[in-house]
């Protein structure tokens, strides 16, 4: 394999680039907690209106959560809801909980709740799910997922809520995600996020959960291109969720 010697002079100016005056600031991936920040402080409106909007892949996402005949879901990083409105429509009998860093977004989701809907949205971190069940007086939930959300926590937080999640959700966790689907997605997608230009972070979600006790099977399904959410960062357009990833539960 191709690679340049660490002396080599690309490599010492990339790494004094990286490393000396203020350019740090502007080349180097931000700190976790800096992106928690900023996921907390969000008050825009316009923000808040666009993420309320329907689309078809939350209408997917949320008819293969209510074929699986839950009782209760509940999102992690549901913002203000949509999601959960879109499973509320597919079957009205789901009890619907979120569990939402930023409480503006939790505000703002339950003052615009359709009527009927009442899902319930909590302000908390997807890794401390328990502790806000506990709060809330819920004991569990048949289905517990993410969509576009563990992508944006670090691999501490991630390992909280999936160890939480695990205890909690009876039937299926499901994640639709940034999932790496090859070891080369993982570490490409790892040397992207040390780049200033990703706040994701990638995982090959089968890898996470497949030899976890009480799974009985993990699938791994493309979103269908033609209803994916393409994004533009920096120069490229991308899909940033890859896959929808589903633990079932034994
Ligand atoms: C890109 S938005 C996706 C929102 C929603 N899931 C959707 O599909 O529209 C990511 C959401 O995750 C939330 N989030 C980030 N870190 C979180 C954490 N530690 N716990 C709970 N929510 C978090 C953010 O505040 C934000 O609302």
């Amino acid at each position: 394999m191709f690679r340049l010697p660490s002396f080599h002079p690309k490599v010492l100016l990339w790494r004094a680039a990286t490393n000396i005056g203020p350019l740090p600031v502007l080349v180097r991936a931000r700190e976790s907690a800096v992106w928690q920040d900023f996921w907390r402080t969000e008050t825009s409106e316009a923000a808040f209106l666009d993420y309320a909007k329907n689309t078809p892949l939350r209408d997917w996402l949320a008819n293969y959560c209510a074929a699986l005949q839950p009782e209760s879901v509940v999102e992690l990083g549901p913002n203000v809801g949509a999601n959960l409105q879109a499973i509320w429509r597919a079957d009205r009998n789901i009890k619907l909980y979120g569990v939402e860093l930023n409480d503006h977004a939790v505000k703002w989701g339950m003052q615009h709740m359709p009527d009927g809907c009442g899902a319930k949205l909590m302000a908390g971190s997807m890794a401390d799910v328990g502790g806000v069940f506990e709060r809330n007086g819920i004991d569990g939930a048949d289905v517990i997922f993410s969509c576009g959300a563990t992508m944006h926590v670090n691999d501490d937080i991630f390992a909280a809520a999936k160890q939480q999640a695990l205890k909690l959700a009876r039937k299926a966790i499901i994640h639709v995600e940034y999932n790496a689907w090859t070891p080369a997605e993982l570490q490409n997608g790892r040397n992207w996020r040390s780049s200033f230009l990703s706040d994701r972070w990638v995982r090959d979600y089968v890898a996470e959960y497949e030899s976890m006790p009480g799974v009985s099977r993990v699938d791994c399904i493309r979103i269908p291109p033609e209803i994916n959410v393409a994004r533009n960062i920096g120069r490229l357009w991308i899909n940033d969720m890859t896959a929808m990833i589903v633990v079932h539960r034994t």
